[in-house]
């Protein structure tokens, strides 16, 4: 158990208690204080956001002394922190220990006299490093270390994959290459914190945070950057009582709805991010939505952003997530492989359209692993059993309470490896009824579909609506396809055997990685892989797949 636990929570040992759960005969791990060991979703936002307010962003020349740099920054105060990296040229982010010191570095800086042109004088935390021509000759400038922020081409993943022991060690493996780092973590708080200086001209006190998979434990390196702008701060708050039996309170624009009000900020901020943000291109209002933005690029981290505001349940939903990826280490390992399977495969796609989306993809994965025998993760109802008072929180007339002490919540023992799981996952949605069920991960369950999408499964907060609504027929029929065509060659067991290397040092793809190619069971390209050529062969697997299991044979049944 005390292994077990070790794994889950990738320390040396946490189990304090371990008890017998009497009506289900199973053991459960009641862990210390997790937040100890992972933090709580809230210190996480608090924390990046308050190091982001002492940071600055600095494009570099492509050549430069970092010592030079780092003795000239120091004139403003302490340096905490600082990293380099790469994106169209090289970029710094230093982190002050006191947030004095940028209103002194703002005190020495001047805005460029451009020629032809003219410069919008916006004093952002933006800035360019420049030379003065004071570098003296034996002060040879060296090359700083960047750090790359991309994500690992999939070929080169697919030989470190190769390379690994087991395949247990490949998911884990993928994982690594691909999550976020803590620098670009950072990064993706600065962005939303040089917003925010933008919107708090209008907003003096509204807060940016990001949202979604920057945040969720589920981030691939190179996602979407999604913020939420938070006038929370501003509005509320009961009048305050008085001696006078007077108060006063603020004239106020009124629009038609929530949603009206929300279009015209977002219009008025992306008006501002387009004409006066350093940095910001491509701006679009996309004001018609169902959650309005504003979508931009932001070029010197190179992130895709999506500026919501009135979007808490979205929020909650990220929390939820990150909950849920810290309480097994297997989840995340899972997501991410899963990901990234459908990923290369063109199950999900970064041009919205009818495919599965990344965040459907992960609410499989939870309910796949709600559904395990004992059950890996809690379902969304337990969770909110688990809550304390203050954990209480309702949007928009939606129950969202999920408890936050981690400590709480009581997990079975399932040690089961992550290859067990990966083809499991494969055959559990390569069978699952998806023509009259729904998933449901609040209550872990599948139910009865409430109306006639391809695919169904229930929003978590938002109960009545569903989150691949968007999906249609061809585009479920061809993840079901690759779910029973991964299965039957995992069953199969011929990839599952580890070649040794070639002379080139490289070894032939095997378990994930020869997943992670574009040809699979069928031998054709992603081309040939069109619904009407599929169809049958998905069908033949499904019954080859049935035949395996009744006859107990193929390489799982040897294996277990
Ligand atoms: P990637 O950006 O693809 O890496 O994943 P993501 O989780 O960030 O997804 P996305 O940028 O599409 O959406 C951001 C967040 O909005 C998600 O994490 C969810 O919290 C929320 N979200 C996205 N789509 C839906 C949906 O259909 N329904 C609900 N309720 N929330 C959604
Ligand atoms: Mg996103």
């Amino acid at each position: 158990l005390d292994s077990h636990v070790s794994r889950r929570l990738g320390t040396t040992t946490s189990a304090e208690k371990v008890d017998v759960d009497k009506t289900h005969q199973a053991v459960c791990v009641v862990i210390s204080d997790v937040r100890n060991i992972r933090k709580s979703y809230f210190a996480i936002q608090e924390e990046g956001q308050e190091q982001a307010e002492r940071s600055v962003l600095i494009s570099c020349p492509p050549k430069f002394s970092e010592e030079r740099f780092l003795k000239h920054l120091s004139k403003h105060g302490d340096i905490s922190n600082y990293f380099f990296y790469y994106s169209y040229g090289i970029y710094a982010v230093v982190e002050f220990s006191n947030r004095d010191s940028i209103a002194s570095m703002k005190e020495s800086s001047r805005i460029p006299i451009v020629q032809h042109e003219a410069a919008v004088p916006f004093k952002s935390r933006l800035f360019s490093l420049k030379s003065t021509g004071a570098l003296n000759q034996s002060d040879s400038p060296n090359t700083v270390k960047c750090q790359q922020h991309a994500p690992l081409p999939i070929n080169q993943l697919t030989q470190r994959l190769s390379k690994e022991e087991s395949m247990d060690r490949q998911l884990q493996s993928l994982m690594e290459a691909y999550q976020l780092t803590e620098d670009n973590v950072r990064l993706r708080f600065l962005v939303c914190s040089l917003l925010r200086d933008i919107a708090a001209a209008y907003f003096p006190e509204c807060t940016i945070r990001p949202f979604g998979s920057s945040v969720n434990g589920f981030g691939k390196l190179g996602c979407d950057l999604d913020m939420f702008l938070d006038l929370d701060a501003i509005s509320g708050g009961k009048p305050k009582k008085s001696d006078s039996g007077l108060s006063l309170e603020y004239q106020v624009k009124r629009g038609a709805s929530e949603r009206s009000v929300t279009q015209s900020i977002l219009s008025v901020i992306g008006e501002c991010v387009d004409q006066f943000g350093p940095g910001c291109v491509g701006v679009q209002k996309i004001l018609n939505a169902r959650c309005p933005l504003v979508r931009f690029s932001h070029q010197p981290s190179g992130f895709q952003c999506d500026l919501t505001a009135n979007n808490r349940v979205a929020m909650k939903s990220s929390e939820l997530l990150y909950l849920y990826g810290q309480l097994d280490e297997r989840v995340r390992c899972l997501v991410f492989t899963v990901r990234c399977w459908a990923r290369v495969h063109g199950i999900t796609s970064s041009i919205p359209g009818a495919w599965i989306s990344n965040f459907s993809l992960t609410v499989m994965v939870l309910f796949f692993l709600q559904r395990r025998s004992p059950a890996i993760l809690p379902t969304l109802d337990q969770l909110k059993d688990l809550a304390a008072a203050s954990d209480k929180c309702v949007i928009e007339g939606n129950d969202c309470t999920i408890v936050s002490d981690l400590s709480k919540i009581k997990l079975q023992n399932n040690t089961e490896s992550l290859e067990k799981l990966l083809q499991e996952f494969f055959e559990f949605y390569g069978t699952f009824a998806f023509n009259k069920m729904s998933l449901n991960i609040r209550k872990g369950k599948e139910q009865n579909k409430p109306e006639s999408a391809a695919l169904y499964i229930q929003n978590p907060f938002e109960t009545s609506l569903n989150v691949s609504k968007n999906v249609n027929a061809t585009q479920l029929e061809r993840f079901v396809a690759l779910c029973r065509e991964s299965a039957w060659m995992l069953q199969q067991g011929e990839v599952l055997k580890r070649g040794s290397a070639q002379s080139s040092g490289s070894v032939p793809p095997w378990g994930l990685a020869a997943l992670l190619l574009p040809s699979v069971a069928e031998g054709a390209g992603v081309k040939g892989r069109r619904k009407r050529k599929r169809e049958p062969a998905s069908e033949r697997i499904k019954s080859l797949l049935d035949s395996l299991k009744s006859n107990g044979g193929g390489k799982k049944n040897q294996r277990s």
